[in-house]
């Protein structure tokens, strides 16, 4: 069942496909087997152990996208991550199994093949490792992996797709892989910025020059939303989801170190346009909230990042900011 190399380019919020899109255009979003990143990105690192295959690939694909994997039937990795939004979910807590509702936001998948560490609070050490949390847990697909196995086994199309994709019967380490290559291939790259930086001076607006700058002077965000992915893939406190001074653990739920205490995953800002609302507890609902956010030094408590001080934005800094986080 091996398929030629898959490439699929989605056309997300009217852009255009390549070639005669308008300027404004935000990059299309794509998802497919990768052979090499877009432009403007790294090469991704490999995963340990295992060469992906475009079978994988489409595997994964079917199985993301498939009720199967979940107690019930009725919910696949799609109803909390579907492409429409950037992979991300719509709602400040994204619905599970029986009504349940996952604790944090569904944060976008682009780029995720990148990451190190997985999760908001970076529990989760590998896209392998990760993939099978959901499927176990009760607010989301509320089943377990044996189950979930015992359900494939059954279907006589995953039986044979598994033996195409790893030759051999269906195992937990196999969907795990399937998935981990799938999500790999969810990539977002060649933005306006991108193209500005490789010399095409118009593709970036005046406005969004401005953002960029405010960006990376007195804005400071580089610092964190490191370039090009957008991302140190680091974990800081920038003060989010803090109730009278205190923070949720975050970080520190995972590493015991109280110095981690409210520190999250810094998000990739590429294709962010698409993935509101924002933050691991869907807090801030717009790009302008954001700024704002980050103009009042974030929330202040006692573990807040050095780096969050209140910036001197005018409104016509913060408009441009929001501009050129867009363009990503
Ligand atoms: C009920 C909603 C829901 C379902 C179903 C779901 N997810 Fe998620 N996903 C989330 C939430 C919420 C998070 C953030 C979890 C956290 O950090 O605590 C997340 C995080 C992730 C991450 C980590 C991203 C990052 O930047 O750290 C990946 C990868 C992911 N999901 C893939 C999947 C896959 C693959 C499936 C199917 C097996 C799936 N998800 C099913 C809600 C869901
Ligand atoms: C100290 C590091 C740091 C700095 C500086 C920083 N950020 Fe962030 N940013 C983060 C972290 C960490 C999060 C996630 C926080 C959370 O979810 O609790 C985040 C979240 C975001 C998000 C939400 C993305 C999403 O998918 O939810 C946007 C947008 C954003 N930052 C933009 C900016 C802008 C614009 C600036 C500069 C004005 C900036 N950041 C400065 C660390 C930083």
């Amino acid at each position: 069942m091996l398929r030629p190399l898959l490439c699929i380019t989605f056309a997300l919020g009217g852009a255009a496909a390549q070639g005669a899109a308008p300027r404004t255009a935000p990059p299309a979003p794509s998802f497919r087997f990768l052979k090499e990143p877009p432009k403007g990105l790294p090469k991704m690192p490999a995963p340990v152990g295992y060469e992906p295959t475009a079978a994988m690939f489409e595997l994964g694909r079917k199985l993301f996208h498939d009720g199967i994997l979940s107690g019930d039937g009725t919910v696949s990795c799609a109803t909390c991550h579907p492409a429409s939004t950037g992979f991300a979910h719509p709602a400040v807590n994204p619905p599970g199994v029986h009504g349940n509702v996952a604790e944090r936001h569904a944060p976008s998948l682009f780029n995720r093949g990148y990451a190190p560490l997985q999760r908001w609070d970076g529990g989760a050490p590998s896209l392998e490792a990760f993939v099978l949390q959901p499927i176990g847990d009760p607010n989301e697909m509320g089943s377990s992996v044996g189950e979930m196995l015992a359900r494939l086994k059954r279907d006589g199309d995953y039986r044979s797709a598994f033996r195409d994709a790893f030759a051999k019967p269906v195992d937990a380490r196999s969907v795990q892989r399937a998935l981990a290559t799938f999500v790999r291939g969810i990539v977002t790259g060649d933005a306006p910025y991108d193209r500005f930086l490789r010399g095409e001076v118009a593709a970036m607006t005046a406005q969004e020059r401005h953002g960029q700058w405010i960006f990376e002077s007195k804005g400071g965000c580089w610092k964190c939303h490191t370039p090009p992915l957008f991302t140190d893939e680091g974990f800081h406190n920038t003060g989010v989801g803090v109730v009278n001074g205190h923070p949720e653990p975050g970080r520190a739920a995972v590493t015991k170190d109280p110095k981690d205490r409210g520190k999250w995953k810094t998000p990739t800002l590429r294709s962010v346009r698409l993935t509101a609302p924002y933050m691991h507890d869907g807090s801030l609902k717009t790009l302008k909230a954001v700024v704002d956010f980050y103009a009042r030094g974030g929330n202040r408590n006692p573990h807040l990042d050095r780096k969050m001080k209140p910036l001197d934005l005018s409104e016509k800094d913060r408009a441009a900011l929001v501009a050129f986080l867009k363009s990503l």
